[in-house]
């Protein structure tokens, strides 16, 4: 049978030879800043994660990616797969600029962001050709694959080939999904200072319709809303709507918790906050899996930080898979899926540790790069002003990442001020203790990041890390008075790439 999507030489010539780069440059990659156990590129370039989705079977993970430098340039659709979202596979670059609807331009030109559906078994990508200095300066493609793995644009791109309002500032990283008969797909927009979430439906993925603005920022919520995604949690009539704002700083993303009505494609907002309080967390998608769960995996990363790994060959990482949940206040707890239990590897726990005001305590097999720790803190037994943890310490103390806890003000903390190499900063959240009076921190630490869950996910905090590779210590205290641990559990966690 004739496949659907054309088959475009150009676009195959650029694949292939984005294949042959990537296996040049990752035989010259420096390794200090490579990660344990997330993904990452083999080399060069990632940003957002694409195309998120359980399909025959098995994760899929596409990203955005230049296989030819560890800098932005014009994008391709990396590929990555994974049968227990722990583990993952690298593949051939899945798109390429190849088509006067993606390449072309002085600076930014690509196949931008964007996602999958399954159309009968058939793997489709919705993808946002960016073209810088064209008129229309972005589009929305489609492209097809029957072995999931090597992908055709289709022959009526761009699918949709202009934008509601000519003064519109950002028009991409379409969302599609099925709900009953009917494709739904969300695009990110923005418009007189405005970020929206528009609407488009579908019979056929090929041809939409336009639907009109299914929510939009009240004046406080940034000018354009990168990388929408709506889906139901919590039952199919409560919905989330996943967004990164631009230019609100410190804010780099929020998620709004409502309703989303199908008859009028309007989204009834309630509850909003933010998704991950970190400073590299980005461009947040999600997936629904064979168990039914919703996750969502985030760039590891911010546009505009120091980027240490640059000059290593390669850029860029995926957060840990989280998956999410509603409770019944509206807000959204977000979990590292149970699959990473699988990484564990020796246990070390401790219990009923009192910490004295201003000592700085090691436990005994519970230091590294590469480890998970859970600590639950009794708050009522304790009077510090402050507690928590240093982590990547050197020996010396001059160098590590201080989590601290200040029980007044119920206010979590990171501080990376004296982290090593890359950014500075504070990362705070408002945090209160649980119902039981504890607080609990669940971290993953890995070569050169963090990721801090708070209170069974109802805080996540994500930052990059760039210590010297032998700033391995943790050490736990407390300062303005006592703090009592009352567990603690450690395990070192395995690697997964060779
Ligand atoms: C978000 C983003 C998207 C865009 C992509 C380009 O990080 O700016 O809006 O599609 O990155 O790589």
């Amino acid at each position: 049978m004739e496949h659907p999507f054309s088959r475009h030489n150009e676009h195959q010539i650029f694949i292939n030879k984005a294949g042959e780069t990537l296996k040049e440059n990752f035989k010259a990659l420096d390794t200090a800043y490579r990660l344990h156990y997330h993904m990452m590129p083999p080399s060069g370039w990632m940003n957002d994660p694409n195309g998120l989705i359980y399909f025959k079977g098995e994760y899929h993970l596409f990203y955005q990616h230049d296989p030819y430098q560890a800098k932005q340039g014009p994008m391709h659709w990396g590929h990555a797969r994974s049968k227990d979202l722990v583990r993952w596979e690298h593949l051939p670059v899945a798109l390429a600029p190849s088509e006067q609807y993606d390449k072309g331009g002085d600076h930014g030109q690509g196949c931008w962001s964007g996602s999958a559906v399954d159309d009968n078994g058939i793997l489709k990508l919705i993808y946002t050709g960016h073209v810088d200095g064209k008129t229309p300066e972005e589009v929305q493609c489609l492209a097809g694959s029957e072995d999931g793995v090597s992908f055709h644009k289709h022959p009526s791109n761009p699918i949709i080939d202009d934008s509601p309002d000519a003064r519109r500032f950002g028009f991409r990283d379409p969302k599609v999904w099925k709900q009953g008969d009917k494709w739904y797909m969300v695009v990110g927009y923005g418009k007189d200072g405005l970020g929206k979430a528009i609407m488009y439906m579908s019979d056929d993925l090929l041809s939409w319709h336009y639907k009109g603005a299914a929510v939009e920022s009240d004046g406080t919520m940034g000018d354009m809303w990168e990388c929408p995604d709506l889906f139901p949690l919590g039952g199919e009539d409560s919905h989330v709507l996943l967004i990164s704002p631009m230019n609100i700083a410190p804010v780099k993303n929020l998620y709004l918790s409502g309703r989303f009505d199908y008859e009028n494609c309007r989204f009834e907002k309630g509850y909003a906050e933010q998704i991950d309080y970190g400073f590299d967390f980005y461009a947040p998608q999600t997936l629904i899996d064979g168990q039914g769960r919703r996750i969502m995996i985030a760039w590891m990363n911010i546009w505009g930080a120091t980027m240490p790994e640059q000059e290593h060959g390669w850029y860029g990482a995926m957060t840990l898979p989280r998956e999410l949940t509603l409770a019944s206040d509206g807000t959204v707890r977000s979990q590292p899926v149970s699959e990473l239990e699988s990484l564990r590897g020796k246990h070390t726990a401790e219990s009923s540790l009192i910490l004295e005001d201003d000592a700085y305590v090691e436990v005994d097999g519970v230091r590294g790069d590469s480890i998970e720790l859970a600590v639950l803190w009794d708050i009522a037994q304790s009077d510090a002003a402050e507690f928590g943890l240093r982590i990547r310490c050197s020996e010396d103390s001059s160098s590590y990442t201080e989590i601290r806890y200040m029980p007044r003000e119920q206010k979590l903390f990171m501080d990376r001020e004296l982290g090593g190499a890359g950014d500075g900063g504070v990362s705070a959240a408002p945090l209160a203790p649980m119902a039981d009076g504890r607080v609990r921190l669940r971290l993953f630490i890995d070569r050169s990041s963090v990721e801090l869950f708070a209170n069974d996910g109802r805080m996540a905090m994500t930052n990059r890390l760039y210590p010297n590779p032998a700033d391995t210590g943790i050490r736990f205290f407390a300062r303005g008075g006592t703090a009592v641990i009352e567990t603690l559990d450690a395990w070192k966690l395995a690697p997964i790439w060779e």
